[in-house]
């Protein structure tokens, strides 16, 4: 379908209103709200305002030094403070964290109490490790409570973290902890995952192995206590220690939270992008925090007293911003889970929501397509209410968007489709739930304060709200922004500034913050979101970088040339294709397409294994060289051939289609 085919599909669709029952009760119900941000940049300061401070900042915004944007200048505050030591007086006995295993029985509710003696526990035993302000802890954990734990026992001390996906392979998790030299690494030693009981410590073990710089100490976490460590974890003499044991020592520590500045990082999270090598995304405390409990409040409508559950993976920025910093920092109750979605039954997730009356859930389009395959006849077993869902990750198809409503909301809850980034610290385009109608298939208007808009390839702007297509920016500031790519201030401004932007500028409005997705902003203000535009794929929500995926497959020393294609996929949204050709005298064989799945398992990990892996003769390239990925994107798609008349051999393309769709 071409896109205006899709535009005028999508201009009949119906608007949905917010239920009245939600209206009434939501956090933000005065279309005021958007008129007081668009004060630029004071009407931020109601987020900021929303936080404890130790000193109040000085200046808003410093926009001096163009895109090295500065939030709150001057304020210092502690984000473990705000999660967690301001709620003791009021809610000290509320659970703040609830965990559940795949084995049902197995549960945590964490009080908030209960959670400040915690955190003060690990904080000390860090510092006692030699963890000092400003150092980077690498975590590489996986949904278990000591994830958000060690978090904010980080914050407290000032120790910006870096937690890693624990999907992520030893590969992955080496190359991230050299690129922050980080020499302090925070594992478990297992936890599961389909009913089974996963080693883990194993990846760790690995990275520290493979890395440059010298991790001084591995600490770790067990899943059912130091006495019954997994059987296949080795402890390492002189680096390895065992959380619980240690923490033995500090009993009843407390630890002051240092008073940080609004500038000083928080975290690290590292995504991908068009070139092989990780991005760590770097986000400041006072904006970031301030923003992500701001759009907590608004967007997902969280109120303390709510149940939340946002069922992403806390190693990814979702679950940073919304089940860790947003949630706790407003003193709700959010939910966590270990393993998958349908262990230990298809029915296990509307079975929870019915035990902890879950409020508000939040979910990628990719579950809900999960669910729906499933049927709605397992849903109907269970007794719950929601007042608020959300889908973040991917655009979700109207009539995904449809069922979700049906038979999740049961037509009595908003939908809220929000768009955003790592980068972006928290949502951008997304409506505020009782102020807008709701739109299948279209994430809404920018947030408050949010300034949206696009541009042509050239960077000349787009008229608003025309109906076209084009690159999605963003022109203003917004406290939830990245600070920098981590070591790398070049990385930054190419990425993500370049292009769009005046460079030469001093003035921050000159400067345009490029999204990397294309969108349609439609007639009625509202964006819908294509996809990205660059080399980043999106498989089932999570983000992969082609070039990450090829350069895996090029370690095979079999391969010559490989170059990735993303494949339509009716559950997963798209999935790799890796084209390959084999090196002289080489035979394809089914050894070396296992290698192949094998080496990108190994340098990234499973959830990026590629769809298929299809041996060519030649990829098509053009006569400089470069290779045409569009054409085989196109190829696997099964659609037409565009434009191949700049390749150096204009048949390749035609080769490669026979081989996968026969004649
Ligand atoms: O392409 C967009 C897609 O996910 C990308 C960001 O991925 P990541 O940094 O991993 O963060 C995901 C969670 C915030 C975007 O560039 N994306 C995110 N949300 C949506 C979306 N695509 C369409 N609709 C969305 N609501």
């Amino acid at each position: 379908m071409t896109d205006d085919e899709l535009e005028a599909k999508l201009g009949d669709r119906d608007y949905y209103r917010p239920p009245a029952k939600f209206v009434g009760q939501a956090n933000a119900s005065d279309p005021a709200i958007y008129d007081q941000f668009d004060e630029f940049p004071e009407g931020f300061e109601a987020y900021a305002e929303l936080l404890d401070w130790d000193e109040y900042w000085d200046e808003t915004f410093d926009g001096s030094n163009p895109p090295f944007f500065e939030w709150f200048v001057g304020g210092k505050l502690n984000a473990s403070y705000n999660c967690v030591d301001r709620h003791l007086d009021e809610r000290g006995d509320q659970t703040a964290l609830l965990w559940e295993s795949e084995d049902t029985d197995e549960r945590r509710r964490i009080a908030y109490q209960d959670l400040y003696r915690e955190i003060n526990e690990v904080a000390a035993a860090l510092k006692d490790l030699g963890v000092e302000e400003d150092d980077v802890v690498t975590l590489h954990m996986p949904m278990l409570p000591e994830l958000p734990i060690t978090m904010l026992a980080c914050a407290r001390i000032g120790a910006p973290h870096s937690e890693v996906f624990a999907g992520f392979s030893a590969d992955a998790l080496a190359t991230r902890i050299d690129d922050t030299e980080s020499d302090i690494v925070v594992t478990v030693d297992g936890y599961y995952r389909r009913g089974e009981f996963l080693h883990h410590k194993q990846k760790a073990d690995q990275a520290v192995e493979m890395a440059e710089t010298d991790v001084d100490d591995v600490l770790v976490w067990t899943r059912h206590g130091p006495e019954n460590l997994h059987e296949e974890a080795e402890m390492e003499d002189g680096r390895d220690i065992l959380a619980e044991e240690l923490l033995e020592d500090f009993q009843g520590a407390r630890v002051d939270p240092v008073s940080r500045d609004a500038e000083d990082p928080l975290f690290l999270m590292y995504t991908s992008g068009t070139t092989g090598k990780p991005k760590g995304c770097q986000h400041r405390t006072g904006g970031y925090l301030a923003y992500a409990t701001g759009t907590s409040k608004y967007v997902l409508d969280i109120k303390p007293e709510d149940t939340y559950w946002c069922a992403a993976d806390i190693g990814w920025i979702t679950g940073h911003s919304y089940i860790v910093y947003g949630p706790l920092s407003l003193g709700t109750t959010s939910v966590m889970r270990e393993g998958a979605p349908d262990a230990p039954h298809k029915g296990v997730i509307w079975e929870m929501a019915e035990r902890y009356d879950v409020d508000i859930f939040h979910t990628s389009p990719t579950a809900v397509r999960m669910f729906m395959k499933w049927g709605e006849e397992i849903v109907e077993n269970y007794d719950f209410d929601f007042r608020h869902l959300t889908t973040v990750g991917e655009p979700i198809q109207p009539e995904v968007w449809e069922w979700y409503y049906e038979h999740i909301g049961g037509e009595d809850a908003v939908i809220v489709d929000t768009w955003w980034q790592t980068e972006t610290g928290g949502h951008l385009i997304t409506n505020l739930p009782a102020l807008k109608d709701m739109k299948p298939g279209s994430a809404g208007i920018p947030c408050p304060g949010i300034e949206a808009g696009l541009v042509d390839d050239q960077g000349e702007e787009i008229e608003p709200a025309t109906g076209q297509a084009g690159n999605l920016v963003i022109k203003r500031p917004w406290p939830g922004m990245l600070q920098t790519v981590y070591g790398d201030d070049e990385r930054f401004i190419e990425t993500y500034w370049e292009d769009f932007s005046d460079t030469e500028s001093s003035d921050w409005s000159d400067w345009n913050y490029k999204a990397g997705d294309g969108a349609v902003h439609e007639t009625d203000g509202y964006f819908r979101i294509l996809g990205r535009l660059d080399d980043v794929m999106n498989v089932a929500g999570h983000r992969i970088g082609t070039m990450e995926l090829e350069s895996a497959a090029a370690e095979v020393s079999d391969v010559a040339e490989a170059a990735v294609a993303a494949r339509e996929h009716d559950q997963k949204g798209e999935v790799p294709d890796v084209y390959v050709t084999v090196r002289e005298g080489v035979e394809e064989s089914d050894g070396v397409r296992s290698a192949i799945y094998e080496a990108i398992e190994d340098e990234i990990g499973a959830f990026a294994r590629p769809a298929n892996v299809i041996f060519v003769d030649e990829l098509p390239k053009t006569r400089s060289g470069k290779i045409m990925r569009r054409l085989l994107e196109e190829i696997s798609n099964d659609e037409s051939l565009g434009n191949t008349s700049t390749l150096r051999d204009p048949s390749v393309p035609e080769q490669i289609r026979e081989k996968v769709h026969g004649e």
